[in-house]
């Protein structure tokens, strides 16, 4: 728990320094099996001495003891299990360095763990080296690692073609290789730098120039990767600071979150959206890392870590990769979700948005199908409206056709929408807030990345009510968000001619569309808000003008409200009109039509029978009157027509109405 005296404020006010003093490259290599993708990388950490003392010579032993020839592949398995073992490192990051800078190699088992890895943010690759093996030229999965760079916004591609060895250092087989893939990765948007002839298991243009194909005068491997530059540092990124929880203590609201990229100061002004409301950064404040780790809902809570970090500090400047508190100057609200940035550097908030979507689970990716969905520390449910185009990751087949579903291992352009607003980022600019993970029962299906999002100036905003307006929210703002205008549908007719029944199988139907609905029932209601009225002229008047008030105000929410009662004076419909039309709600009377005898014949509770004895007065139909509408919307008769025909007399003129609203206006 957080208390006082483990967040006790240090005194120290220190700026924090930036951090990343020397840049460093992280690079995934990717290559079909067996192309000497893991060769490779022994070699360079070889070459460049990055391999710990006496490790290749304990190789070289176990393998002679194993009667085996000596391979860098086996350095690199070496490697992986020691890191595997060594719990305090989380990702597989292989260091290597060269005279100019410090490299990062990620390790990518497999295209699906790569993918998951890069699109959740556990690794990120700033270049990408592809391997292709000189004896089996492209091939598939050359194929599908390059399309998976593309998605991924991997522009920077090195392609090594390797084992030239066995392709006798053969330029034409070279020049064969390179003229194929490059028209392939140019088709992709990927440039690829340079294609390099070597041969990793004889060390030929890794880190020295080879004498063996002096046909090929450029970059080196290591040359080729010293070339290229690193993406810009989160850090240099706009403000995305993600709220994971907001809490008090010690009189003050603290926001926690973690700043995924750029940088946040003390008496910054922060926009948090959605809601776009502003506030001023009070205080920033860091606590010892295990109590932080609560606050994120993960149980690691390790007594080193508290050791490492065991006072708080108040800092005045907080950066990418900081899981900090902070205060406002004013109160807004502000929860988990929310994302605060800098007022000329807002994300994009939004309900429906583009989207690569990789799929990855056995169950198909359906649309019209509610999932949730997961992007930085929001989660909302989602549902997928279209599917415009699909890859096949495997052959890189493009079908453009409009598809249902995206199976296992395909890659679909698609349009997501939202229940609530999200706050999201084109991938290519804030890569943090422009992936996200869909979610189905708990379990992670598949990733994607945005784009094609579009950004609103907001330094053109003159007041602070230009993004909020305080004003009352107007019919069309609803019934943009529900996609239908609030409406009463007023049944009448004898008690027994159906009213109740139709009511119900109507706003089943209208429910099932996605509308707001609710059913008003004169035998329900009667227990309630009219429980004082009786059947006489003056209290059925009553009852009905109760009735149409409510009816009015939950059509003015936004609500489709179907009433059904008898009724039965003109006047007393009328009048349940005007309050409805008073309010801007339409108003549809539907007659519920069916001969008295009929309804005496049905006499569903028996109050025919119970009027007729005399046993109930001022019954409708035997001694109080019935006026039928002179001239309703929509007449159902319920002696000739079945309840759905009933129904679809009534959706047929119902539908087109509640859909107008103006949406296109
Ligand atoms: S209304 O006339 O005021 O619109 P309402 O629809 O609320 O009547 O209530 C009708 C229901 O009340 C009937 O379906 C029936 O179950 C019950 N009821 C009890 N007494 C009477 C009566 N005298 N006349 C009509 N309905 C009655």
């Amino acid at each position: 728990m957080i208390t006082k005296e483990n967040v006790q404020r240090s005194t120290s006010n220190a700026q924090r320094p930036t951090p990343d003093i020397e840049p460093k490259l992280r690079v995934v290599f990717v290559g079909h099996v067996d192309h000497g993708k893991s060769t490779l990388i022994g070699r360079i950490l070889h070459d460049t001495g990055s391999l710990p003392e006496g490790k290749i010579e304990e190789i070289k032993k176990a393998c002679a003891a194993e009667g085996m020839e000596f391979e860098f592949a086996f350095l690199l398995d070496a490697l992986l299990e020691e890191q595997k073992q060594n719990v305090t490192i989380d990702t597989t990051e292989i260091p290597f360095r060269t005279a100019r800078r410090r490299y990062a190699i990620i390790d990518a088992p497999g295209h699906n763990e790569f993918l998951k890895n890069m699109i959740t943010g556990a690794s990120r690759a700033d270049a990408a080296i592809l391997v292709i093996g000189a004896d089996e030229g492209v091939r598939e999965q050359s194929r599908r690692h390059a399309y998976l760079l593309s998605m991924l916004g991997i522009k920077q591609v090195v392609v090594v073609v390797n084992k030239m060895d066995l392709a006798d250092y053969s330029e034409t087989r070279f020049r064969e290789i390179e003229q194929d893939y490059r028209k392939f990765l140019q088709q992709l948007g990927l440039n690829a730098l340079t294609f390099i002839p070597a041969s990793a298991k004889q060390g030929e243009n890794v880190a020295r120039a080879s004498m063996k194909m002096k046909w090929y005068c450029a970059a080196s491997a290591l040359e080729a990767l010293d070339l290229l530059e690193t993406q810009k540092r989160d850090v240099d990124l706009p403000l995305r600071f993600c709220v994971q929880d907001v809490y008090r203590f010690d009189g003050r609201r603290i926001i926690a979150g973690r700043i995924e990229t750029g940088t946040l100061r003390m008496g910054d002004e922060l926009i948090f959206s959605p809601a776009n409301k502003s506030s001023v950064v009070a205080t920033i404040e860091r606590w010892p890392h295990v109590i932080l780790s609560e606050v994120e809902g993960s149980s690691g809570t390790s007594s080193t870590a508290t050791q490492r970090d065991s006072s708080t500090s108040l800092g005045i400047i907080a950066i990418a990769g900081d899981s900090i508190g902070i205060t406002l100057s004013e109160q807004i609200f502000v929860e988990r979700g929310y994302v605060a940035s800098h007022q000329n550097e807002t994300p994009i908030e939004t309900n429906r948005f583009h989207a690569d979507l990789f799929w990855i689970t056995r169950e198909p990716l359906r649309v019209g199908h509610f999932y949730d969905l997961r992007l930085a520390t929001q989660q909302v449910k989602c549902q997928i409206v279209s599917i415009e185009q699909v890859i096949n990751s495997a052959t890189l087949e493009t079908k453009s056709d409009q598809r249902e579903r995206l199976e296992r291992n395909e890659i679909g352009k698609l349009t997501i929408q939202t229940r609530s607003p999200l706050v999201i980022d084109n991938y290519d600019r804030v890569p943090n807030l422009g992936r996200f993970v869909i979610v189905d029962d708990g379990k992670i299906c598949g990733g994607g990345t945005i784009f094609g999002g579009v950004y609103t100036d907001r330094t053109v905003a003159k007041s602070k009510n230009i993004f909020w307006t305080e004003e009352k929210i107007t019919a069309r703002e609803r019934a943009l968000r529900t996609g239908h205008r609030g409406a009463v549908i007023w049944l009448t007719g004898l008690s027994g001619a159906g009213k109740s029944t139709i009511a119900q199988s109507l706003e089943r139907d209208l429910f099932h569309r996605g509308m707001h609905t609710y059913v008003l029932d004169g035998d329900n209601i009667r227990h309630g808000l009219t429980s004082n009225l009786g059947f006489s002229p003056d209290d059925r008047m009553e009852n009905i003008r109760r009735v149409s008030e409510v009816a009015k105000l939950m059509a003015d929410a936004g609500t489709v409200v179907i009433t059904a009662f008898i009724s039965p004076y003109r006047m007393d419909r009328r009048r349940a009109r005007e309050i409805a039309l008073e309010g801007n709600a339409e108003f549809i009377e539907v007659f519920v039509d069916a001969p008295l005898e009929v309804c005496e014949a049905r006499d569903p509770k028996n109050l025919y029978k119970k009027a007729r004895a005399g046993e109930i007065r001022e019954f409708t139909g035997i001694d109080a009157p019935y006026e039928a509408p002179d001239d309703p919307e929509i007449v159902v008769h319920t002696d000739k027509q079945t309840v759905d025909e009933s129904l679809a007399t009534i959706l047929e003129q119902l539908l087109p109405r509640l859909r107008d609203y103006g949406a296109d206006d």
